[in-house]
């Protein structure tokens, strides 16, 4: 096998350089067609958005909105009914500043599409609690002192209310040692089950000590 076989890189004549010249060169002139032949019509098409109308409950109230059909549920909540308890912080799954409960589920709503909420149940930080008649979690949090900026901690808060939830429900996690007994929330399964939330002000010592709290009152 000669060396051009071995390498896929043409030898002799044409030097290395050569070869990737003329493959950057290739890859920029094989996206002019796709303009120049019409693809921008189909690119410009894709980019038009699509509006369907969803409703869904928010905090035991009923919406209806017209939406792209692209919106987060996030957007939907903030930027459409104003509910900015819930923030955006990296928009890709990753921090959980977004979490929100669906049908007593948390989920991050940044990952998630208005249109497959039809007809779901969706309770946001506001909805937990006012801070005339907070929901005991709340009121740990602030006992507690679990938040610095704050800015992860309705996130936090609705994770910390589902994670009791789960617990309740016997719902194993990854570090679940026997499957077949009913979990606990000892540090383990805490930080496990709190992974998801992300504090950058790095307050999770007060953060697990309200939790805890609150699962001790009602375990
Ligand atoms: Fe949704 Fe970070 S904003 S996980
Ligand atoms: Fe600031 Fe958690 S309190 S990010």
């Amino acid at each position: 096998m000669d060396e051009s076989e071995k390498s896929g890189v043409p030898q002799g004549d044409v030097t290395r350089r050569q070869f990737l010249i003329a493959g950057t060169a290739g890859m920029v002139l094989s996206g002019l067609p796709r303009t120049v032949y019409g693809q921008s019509s189909t690119a410009a098409h894709a980019l038009a958005p699509v509006l369907t109308k969803v409703s869904f409950t928010v905090n035991g109230k009923n919406h209806e909105l017209e939406l792209d059909t692209r919106t987060t549920l996030l957007d939907a909540l903030r930027e459409h009914l104003k509910l900015t308890g819930t923030k955006k912080g990296c928009d890709q799954g990753q921090c959980g500043a977004c979490t929100v409960l669906s049908g007593g589920r948390r989920i991050n709503s940044c990952l998630t599409l208005a249109v497959m909420h039809q007809g779901d149940s969706i309770t946001t930080i506001e909805g937990l609690g006012t801070p005339d008649k907070m929901h005991p979690m709340q009121a740990a949090f602030v006992k507690c002192d679990g938040y610095q900026c704050g800015y992860c901690t309705p996130g936090q808060i609705c994770s910390a209310v589902a994670v009791l939830g789960e617990i309740k429900a016997g719902i194993p996690s990854h570090v679940t040692a026997d499957l077949t007994a009913a979990p606990e929330l000892n540090a383990a399964e805490l930080r496990e089950r709190m992974s998801g939330n992300i504090c950058r002000c790095g307050a999770y010592s007060n953060i697990a000590e309200a939790i805890t709290e609150v699962a001790g009152r009602t375990q």
